[in-house]
C-alpha cells in the first residue's frame, strides 16, 4: 500500500478535506448516495491537523447527492461529446475524471490552486488525457490550458461561493466569450446560507467561509446569452436519495419552506 502525505492547507483549500470526508462517509454508509470507490482510500492516505471534521458529518448526503447530480451532468455531456472538454474547476481530491472513466478523445482539466495540485498529483495517477493545472481561477495562467475550439463543459462543484461575486462573474464571461459553445453546471447557495456560513465552527476554524449567494434575476442579467437547462434543489434530491429512508418524506415536507428549498441549488447553463 502506497504511503501517507503530509498535507498543509488553510482557508478554503482546506474545505476540500470536508467535501472528500464526507465522500468517504457516504461510501461507507450501507446505502451510498454517490459510492465514490475512491474517496476512502484518498482520505486515509493524507495526515493533516484540521480538526473537527466530524461536525460536517451531517452534510454527508448533501455532498453525496450534489455530487451524484453533477455526475449525472457529466455524463450525460460525455455520451454526447466525444472530442469535448471538461473544465474541473476547483476539483479538490475529488476523483470524478476516474470515477467518470472518462474516454481518452475528451480532453479534462482539473483546475485548483497551486498546493491542491500538488497534493493532488501526489495523491491521484491520471491518465494523460487528464490534466493538472495548477492556478488560481482568479488569475490568468489556468486558461491558458483550455482549448477554445472543442465543446466544453465547466463543472464547478462547491466553489463559486468562496469567491468573489465579481470573480464568479468573470469566470463565467471567460467561459462564454472564450469558447466555440459551453456549458456550465455549478451549485449555489442561497444568502442566509452565506449569512449562517459565518457561524459555522468548521469554516471560522480554517479562516474561511462563502461569499458569493444565487441571485437568478441578476445571474440573468449578467450573463443574457446563457440559457438554463435545469436548476435542482438539494433537498429535492434527498427527497429521493436519502439514505434514512424514514427522513425522505420529512425532508420533502420540509423541502416546501423556501429557506430550506433555496439553501443549495444546482444549476445547469448552456451558451447555445
Ligand atoms: C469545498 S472544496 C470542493 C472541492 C471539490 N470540488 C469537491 O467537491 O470535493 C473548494 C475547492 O475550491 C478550491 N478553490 C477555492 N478558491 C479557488 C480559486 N480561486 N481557484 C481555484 N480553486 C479554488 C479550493 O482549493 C478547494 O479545492
Amino acid at each position: 500500500m502506497a504511503g501517507t502525505e503530509k498535507v498543509d492547507l488553510r482557508g478554503a483549500a482546506a474545505t476540500l478535506l470536508m467535501t472528500l470526508y464526507m465522500r468517504r462517509l457516504d461510501a461507507r454508509s450501507r446505502r451510498p448516495i454517490l459510492g465514490d470507490p475512491y474517496a476512502e482510500a484518498v482520505y486515509d492516505r493524507i495526515e493533516h491537523d484540521v480538526h473537527g471534521l466530524w461536525q460536517v458529518a451531517g452534510d454527508a448526503a448533501t455532498i453525496a447527492a450534489r455530487a451524484a447530480v453533477l455526475d449525472g451532468w457529466t455524463r450525460e455531456f460525455l455520451g454526447t461529446e466525444s472530442h469535448g472538454q471538461v473544465l474541473h474547476l476547483g476539483c479538490g481530491l475529488d476523483s470524478r475524471p476516474l470515477r467518470l472513466a472518462v474516454p481518452p478523445t475528451v480532453r479534462w482539466l482539473d483546475v485548483d490552486q497551486p498546493e491542491v495540485i500538488d497534493v493532488r498529483r501526489r495523491l491521484y495517477t491520471f491518465p494523460e488525457h487528464v490534466v493538472q493545472v495548477a492556478g488560481s481561477v482568479t488569475g490568468e495562467t489556468w486558461w491558458e490550458a483550455v482549448d477554445p475550439d472543442r465543446p466544453t463543459l465547466v463543472v464547478a462543484e462547491g466553489l463559486f461561493m468562496y469567491l468573489r461575486p465579481a470573480t464568479v462573474h468573470a469566470v463565467v464571461d471567460r467561459v462564454v466569450d472564450g469558447t466555440r459553445r459551453a456549458e456550465l453546471a455549478f451549485d449555489a447557495v442561497s444568502p442566509w446560507t452565506v449569512t449562517m456560513s459565518r457561524w459555522t465552527p468548521t469554516f471560522r476554524a480554517l479562516g474561511t467561509g462563502f461569499r458569493w449567494a444565487w441571485n437568478p434575476a441578476d445571474f440573468a442579467h449578467r450573463h443574457p446569452t446563457l440559457r438554463e437547462l435545469d436548476d435542482v434543489a438539494i433537498i429535492d434530491e434527498l427527497t429521493i436519495r436519502h439514505p434514512r429512508v424514514w427522513l425522505r418524506p420529512l425532508l420533502s415536507a420540509a423541502g416546501h419552506l423556501p429557506t430550506l428549498q433555496d439553501a443549495m441549488r444546482l444549476h445547469r447553463f448552456t451558451t447555445r
